[in-house]
């Protein structure tokens, strides 16, 4: 079905370099001129090779790493907000509200329970633990994380364990954006199930998707559209080899 819905997400003339201050200030281009809309309620895949910028793009939307050039702009109802000049004191309310993200691996931290974890993203809002417990005791549960589980630290989890974590504390926020990074990596069947699931209801609820899937039975399940990175990838224009450092 294609509406006109107004995007909530631009990305335009998107580039991205790394500059490696620990090899000489070695240049790494990893995009350039990555443009892309997305609208409230559509799942964007980013597709291509292992090592083509599609992380990278993630957490230049979640303000782990910096612009090189262009713009990523997020359209609200009284205005634009440009994310790709946001000072880093206004990153944490971004996250807290608007953007949020379930990366590819839990960072835990110690002694915190599951719960908790899962929890922590609806407290900093100021939402009361008494109705965040019943919502990330549910969707754990949703997730098949045995109930034993639940009041120790993640630390010692199994990798698909840990991954079914991180998927509640992502989508517990009910942010308007949401970047998925391989969020069903390390699942067994049943449990991608459960994500496919998790983002048609999102997608329901007028979220705007951005994610990484590898397995293509869940790319078709979710993906609205894709998006193939390759066009923006340069071609290695910084390999080791064609370094001189001045
Ligand atoms: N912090 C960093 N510093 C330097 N180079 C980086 C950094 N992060 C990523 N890169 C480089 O940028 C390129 C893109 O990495 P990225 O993690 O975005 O790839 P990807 O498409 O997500 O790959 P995969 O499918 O394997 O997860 C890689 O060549 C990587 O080495
Ligand atoms: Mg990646």
């Amino acid at each position: 079905m294609t509406t006109m819905t107004q995007p909530f997400l631009s990305v335009a003339s998107l580039d991205k370099t790394f500059v490696l201050h620990g090899q000489g200030g070695l240049r790494l281009e990893v995009m350039r001129d990555l443009s892309l809309t997305l609208a409230p309620g559509e799942c964007l895949v980013l597709a291509g090779r292992s090592g083509i910028g599609k992380s990278t793009l993630l957490k230049m939307l979640h303000g782990s790493y910096r612009v090189s050039g262009g713009s990523l702009q997020l359209h609200f109802e009284d205005g634009e907000l440009e994310l790709a000049d946001l000072s880093p004191q206004a990153w944490p309310a971004l996250r807290r509200e608007v953007i949020g993200y379930v990366s590819q691996f839990l960072r835990v931290v110690p002694r915190v329970p599951a719960v908790e974890v899962v929890m922590e993203p609806l407290l900093a809002r100021g939402v009361d633990a008494a109705e965040a417990r019943p919502r990330a005791e549910a969707l754990l549960a949703r997730l098949n994380l045995p109930e034993r589980l639940w009041s120790l630290p993640p630390g010692t989890f199994s990798g698909g364990e840990q991954q079914r974590v991180n998927i509640a504390r992502g989508f517990i926020g009910e942010h308007p954006l949401l970047l998925l990074d391989e969020p069903t990596a390390s699942l067994d069947a049943a449990n991608r199930d459960v994500v496919v699931e998790l983002i048609r209801e999102a997608k329901a609820r007028g979220t705007a998707m951005l994610g990484i899937f590898h397995d293509e039975d869940v790319r078709e399940r979710v993906a609205d559209r894709l998006l193939p990175l390759d066009r923006h990838m340069l071609a290695r224009a910084s390999a080791p080899d064609a370094q001189e450092t001045p």
